[in-house]
């Protein structure tokens, strides 16, 4: 027993940044974001959090499930810009969209939505749960340095998830964690300790870009490939992949690598949002889904990197 995905929810705020506008901030140019990483726009929060965007992309998706909060027996959340450590994420969308049921979040940077879908798989599977909401969300801009234009150039705002209940339609997942800090990290703040020795922390998103763009290119088609191995599908039977968009350049090397799998099948909506983290993939399938181009029985590939350093592929039944 795994599940199925009974609909999903997105939500993004109003204003959209173009790199025009970024370019009046930071030295930067049309032509350099373009071409390196394919991002045009993205959405920026101006005055909601991402537990209130995560809220709405919940409602979203009950109302897309046809369930109420109510119907609820677990959510999961994952973000890394939350409005606070404490109450978690899950607790405060479950206070928002009026629910009652157990709520916690897991951190998994950018691949956590993968995490969520893992985690409710397990939890369906012993019967202890069976209607779960699992939910991605970010207010990147308010952890990144915004003088800092290797960074900030790439990430957006915004919310996305879905609900699941007993079924069979998680066929496998293949995951792989590096444990380090040396790529990829957001520090949080030292604290104001008398005791402390530590040194002051810069509490943005630190990124070496091309480590990152190196790993990203090795483990997403080689992650890919273990779990077509370790499930039995061929490259030619996948309907679709739902890349975390972090990068145009990124999900192309992949398709390149994978080459059975026709490069229109990689979907891609980094243009409009820019890398939006734990939201980037739930967002992707909402649009496609509410686009209806899934159709019932379609194998979709799911696959995310991010901080950890983690790789995770996934492989659903639509
Ligand atoms: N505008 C203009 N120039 C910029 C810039 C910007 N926004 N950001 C960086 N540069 C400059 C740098 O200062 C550097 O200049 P220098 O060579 O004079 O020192 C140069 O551009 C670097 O260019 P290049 O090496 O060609 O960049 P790149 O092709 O490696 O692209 C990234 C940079 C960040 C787009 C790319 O490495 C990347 O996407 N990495 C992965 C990031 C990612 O996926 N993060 C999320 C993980 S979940």
């Amino acid at each position: 027993m795994s599940f199925h995905i009974m609909g999903t929810g997105s939500y993004v705020p109003d204003l959209i940044v173009s790199n025009d506008d970024l370019s009046k901030i930071v030295d930067t140019n049309d032509e350099w974001i373009t071409s390196r990483t394919g991002i045009r726009h993205r959405h920026i929060s101006v005055d909601e959090t991402a537990s209130q965007m995560a809220a709405k992309a919940a409602l979203a998706a009950l109302e897309n499930s046809g369930l109420t909060a109510e119907d609820l027996d677990l959510i999961l959340c994952a973000t890394s810009s939350g409005d606070a450590i404490c109450p978690n994420m899950a607790c405060q969308v479950q206070r928002d969209i009026g629910a009652t049921c157990p709520a916690v979040d897991l951190n998994g940077a950018c691949s956590a939505f993968l995490f969520l879908l893992e985690t409710a798989a397990a939890y369906i599977s012993t019967g202890r749960y069976r209607r779960i909401l699992c939910v991605g969300t970010e207010q990147m801009s308010r952890i990144l340095d915004w003088t800092d234009r290797s960074t900030c150039i790439l990430f957006g705002d915004g919310a996305a998830g879905v609900v699941v209940e007993p079924g069979e339609d998680y066929l496998g997942t293949e995951i792989m964690v590096r444990g380090g800090d040396e790529v990829l990290k957001v520090p949080t703040h030292v604290g104001n300790s008398p005791f402390s020795k530590l040194e002051p922390t810069h509490p943005y998103v630190c990124m070496n870009g091309s480590e990152t763009y190196k790993f990203a290119t090795r483990t997403v088609p080689h992650q890919i490939q273990l779990l077509l191995d370790k499930t039995g599908v061929m490259q030619e039977q996948v309907d679709w992949v739902v890349c975390h968009q972090a990068n145009r350049r990124i999900i192309e090397a992949a398709a390149r690598r994978l080459k059975g799998i026709p490069a229109e099948k990689f979907l891609m909506n980094i243009e409009e949002y820019g890398n939006t983290s734990a939201a980037s993939i739930p967002l992707l399938l909402d649009e496609c889904n509410r686009k209806g181009l899934f159709k019932r029985g379609d194998l979709i590939v799911l696959a995310a990197f991010g901080g950890g350093l983690s790789c995770v592929a996934s492989l659903i039944r639509w």
